[in-house]
């Protein structure tokens, strides 16, 4: 069988980290996209020269012509600009609002079949208008943002208990931003739920909140290291579990920025809610219950993004 073909668009810090990720787990051959001169090349260059050494059979190139991703099975999306220190997420929507709409257009007449993922922030607003700007079907495309804030989550939660990641699992809902949604009740160390957790003596609700906020700014605290950029390693590493996902109809249960239409009482919206995706990309929608705090939560962080669509709308009146 032919190699699955995987277009990253945006050859930046997530693109290139991407790109080496697909090579080295061999998820297919790899096409980087970018408007920045030599940049898609250079780095597709740099990771196939590293194939010998890494041993992975996959071919790698780079491209400034949307002509070179037909035909991808996958394609995701990072082009745009990123956050420097003192920006918030929504800072960023009137560039990379016009980022997606050339970013769409161009996977709609060359990859109309592929999967995406956009990564672009602010994540929930930028993937509806790459889903409104490419017309492909909404289980199609879907946004990155879940698995990484719940990955962040984890890996708190793993230093503080002193225990192995793997066995710690983690929930969050809602947009990827500040009012993104950590679900406590559904987080657990080995299916024990964390609020029992805190009753075990293992850890206190101080302790706890304080790492439900640190999830929440999670993307600020890297922002605010580095200085020059925002968090690539981790937001690359999510996305290609997701591609993954799709590439292998593995039916995983992941958190995305994923069309709801019907559950949670929206009507048609993108925001983050726990999901399964296998070939037919977003195949479900798990809707879960929720307390009536945890529903005040995810119903103001929806209010939230339904800020940023409509601030989309106001900027480009080809969406409506
Ligand atoms: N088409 C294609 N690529 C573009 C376009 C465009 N219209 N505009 C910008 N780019 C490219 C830039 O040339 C750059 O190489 O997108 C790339 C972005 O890379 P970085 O600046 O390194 O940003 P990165 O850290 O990869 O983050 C990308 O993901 O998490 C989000 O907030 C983050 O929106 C940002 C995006």
């Amino acid at each position: 069988m032919a190699r699955a073909k995987i277009a990253l668009i945006g050859a930046g810090n997530i693109g290139g980290t991407l790109a080496h990720l697909a090579a080295v787990k061999e998820l297919g051959d790899v096409v980087m996209f970018d408007i920045a001169d030599g940049l898609p090349q250079g780095k597709a260059l740099d990771i196939a020269e590293s194939g010998p050494s890494a041993g992975f059979d996959a071919a790698m190139s780079g491209t400034s012509d949307y002509a070179d991703i037909a035909g991808a099975d996958v394609c995701i999306v990072t082009a745009g600009v990123a956050r420097k220190p003192g920006m918030s997420r929504d800072d960023l929507l009137g560039i990379n609002l016009k980022v997606m709409k050339s970013v769409g257009e161009g996977i709609a007449k060359h990859a109309p079949d592929a999967f995406v993922i956009c990564i672009t922030n602010p994540l929930d607003a930028m993937v509806w208008a790459l889903r409104e700007f490419s017309g492909l079907p909404h289980e199609k495309v879907c946004g990155m943002a879940g698995v990484l804030d719940s990955a962040r989550f984890r890996h708190f939660l793993a230093e503080e208990f002193q225990v192995s990641m793997r066995d710690v699992t983690a929930f969050v809902l809602g947009g990827h931003g500040d009012t993104m949604v950590p679900l406590v009740r559904y987080s657990t160390v080995a299916g024990i739920p964390l609020p029992d957790m805190v009753k075990m003596g293992w850890t206190t609700q101080e302790k706890l909140d304080a790492i439900v906020q640190r999830t929440r700014d999670g993307g600020a605290e890297i922002v605010g290291l580095l200085k020059t950029g925002s968090a690539f390693y981790a937001p690359a590493t999510s996305a290609i579990e997701m591609a993954e996902a799709y590439l292998k109809d593995q039916k995983r249960v992941l958190p995305c920025a994923a069309y709801v239409d019907g559950a949670y009482g929206l009507n048609g919206f993108y925001v983050g809610v726990p999901t399964v995706i296998g070939a037919g990309g977003v195949e479900k929608v798990i809707e879960i219950s929720m307390s009536k705090e945890e529903q005040a939560m995810f119903d103001s962080s929806v209010s939230a993004v339904k800020g940023l669509v409509e601030a989309c709308k106001g900027i480009d009146n080809s969406l409506t």
